[in-house]
């Protein structure tokens, strides 16, 4: 398997928070690999910006220590040739030192440049970091990158879009929620959309129920501030688990682009009903003195706090496609194994020809999304052997790493696609304001919900998967939930 590489155009890049976690974690590591990977054409500019104490070769220095933590690949000589790409000026974001010296080398003149602003601080800042590049007179056809948390409901995020719509046009604007950059989450369009298999049942009348697992291993270290006030809820299905469901259930769209596609997830969000209290599952952590593991609430120093870090919930789409066939979605930390999987689970035939003792047989595609990325497809055969017509289900699997080779066992890091894209102008992996909005509209009275019912989590053992009550959600459907399985 080839792959094309397809440099993009010359580009300035500006990253406020270029001395920060995620700078040093994804951003810079993701660029070095396009870098190497031959996407980034001569006189690409890098341009880390903080509130102070760094120069461009402090700034070097410390991008090269990143590179060497986080990437951990690359020659010496390919590092100091990537280093050349980077300089460094101090900007506070916050206030107005630096924005001259920041504009003298983004003035030079280079020819036309694709220019973007990596937002990669606080979403507090935001606004006023939008306001400064338009003041400052760099706004005109730029492009600014947004990370999540963007808002924590919808008023605040109705703000935020509103602060950032006030400087730049949507077309400007790039929401990241680096699971749509994941190589097999993309994969979710093409298996339904490139096949000819499986769209013609793919709805209620052959689909039973559809879940959807994001099971994580780590737990709340280094982030147990925002960990807390945030919870699953908000920091993994308000965001990433809905873009999962967006992908699996909505139409069609009648070509791969931004809009068409964004269309289609925004009508899957708008046909959600609201979630049911006794269809929602939360759950928190304990601890395991003898593994030396803390409690959740140890973990973040809040011996009451009332914080999921697990939550399950039934979910239904009321639209002709899927009234009548549940989603069930679960995530949470430190779980038996990480593992991001969706199974569709099929109905069983109408009409067993052979007879009781078969049993009941049902296919299964379970589309594995991280780690060992591939597809099982669970089918009915008859078992070998004497003794008449036993039926046992077999599993057709394709793993993408052994199917697709070096390609498939080592696809591209969300960020490094996502970054490509906006320099490419391709906004189809982004979010759109109003399906933040949306997103947030569902999300928003359900947390109201179990905040005026004072609800509090159920206790899971770690490693496991998740509280009782979670299993108790299914069984009472007279389901269960797939393995947690690495
Ligand atoms: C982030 C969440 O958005 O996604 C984290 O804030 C979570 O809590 C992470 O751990 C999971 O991402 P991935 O790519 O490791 O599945």
């Amino acid at each position: 398997m080839v792959s094309r590489v397809i440099p993009v155009e010359p580009f300035d890049l500006v990253i406020f928070g270029g001395t920060g976690d995620l700078a040093r974690r994804k951003i810079l590591p993701a660029l070095f690999r396009r870098f190497r990977g031959g996407q980034m054409p001569a006189g690409a500019r890098i341009i880390g910006t903080a509130r102070g104490g760094l120069d461009t070769v402090g700034y070097r220095s410390l991008v090269a220590e990143a590179l060497h933590e986080f990437s951990g690949e690359g020659s010496g000589a390919e590092i100091n040739a990537f280093l050349q790409r980077v300089s460094y000026v101090t900007v506070d974001a916050a206030g107005d030192t630096g924005w001259l010296k920041l504009r003298e080398p983004i003035e030079e003149e280079q020819g036309p440049r694709v220019r973007l602003f990596y937002f990669s601080v606080r979403p507090r800042l935001f606004g006023g970091l939008a306001e400064r590049i338009y003041r400052h007179g760099m706004a005109r056809g730029a492009r600014i990158v947004v990370e999540k948390p963007f808002g924590k409901d919808l008023d605040t995020a109705r703000e935020l879009n509103q602060m950032l719509a006030a400087y730049f046009y949507e077309s400007q604007i790039y929401r990241i929620d680096h699971y749509l950059g994941k190589e097999t989450v993309q994969n979710l369009m093409a298996i339904r959309f490139g096949n000819m298999l499986f769209e013609p049942l793919w709805n209620s009348q052959y689909v039973d129920h559809i879940q959807i697992t994001v099971a994580e291993t780590v737990d709340v270290a280094g982030r147990e501030a925002y960990y807390d006030r945030a919870g699953a809820m908000r920091d993994m299905m308000q965001n990433h688990l809905m873009q999962l469901l967006c992908l699996i259930a909505m139409e069609p769209p009648a070509k791969f682009d931004s809009d068409a596609v964004r269309d289609e997830k925004l009508k899957v969000i708008r046909a959600l009903d609201p979630v049911q209290p006794h269809h929602i599952v939360r759950g928190q952590f304990e601890g395991d003195a003898a593994a030396g593991l803390k409690s959740y609430r140890e973990s973040v120093g809040n011996p009451r706090s009332a914080t999921e870090s697990y939550v399950a919930l039934k979910a239904h789409i009321s639209n002709w496609r899927w009234a009548g066939t549940p989603f069930y979605l679960r995530t949470g930390k430190r779980l038996v194994a990480r593992s991001s999987v969706i199974n569709v689970m099929f109905k069983d035939a109408p009409h067993s020809i052979f007879g009781e003792d078969a049993g009941r047989h049902a296919n299964l595609l379970s589309i594995r999304l991280q780690p060992d990325e591939g597809i099982t497809l669970k089918v009915t055969i008859k078992e070998p052997g004497q003794g008449g017509m036993r039926l046992v289900d077999v599993p057709l699997d394709m793993s993408f790493a052994e199917a697709l080779g070096q390609e498939g066992s080592h696809p591209a890091d969300a960020y490094e696609r996502l970054i490509m894209d906006v320099i490419r102008g391709n906004q189809t992996l982004f979010m759109r304001g109003d399906e933040v909005e949306a997103a947030w509209a569902w999300t928003d009275p359900v947390i109201e919900g179990w905040t005026a019912r004072g609800d509090v989590p159920k206790p899971y053992v770690s490693a496991s998967t998740g509280p009782d009550d979670a299993d108790l959600l299914m069984r009472r459907d007279g389901r269960e939930w797939r393995g947690i399985r690495p």
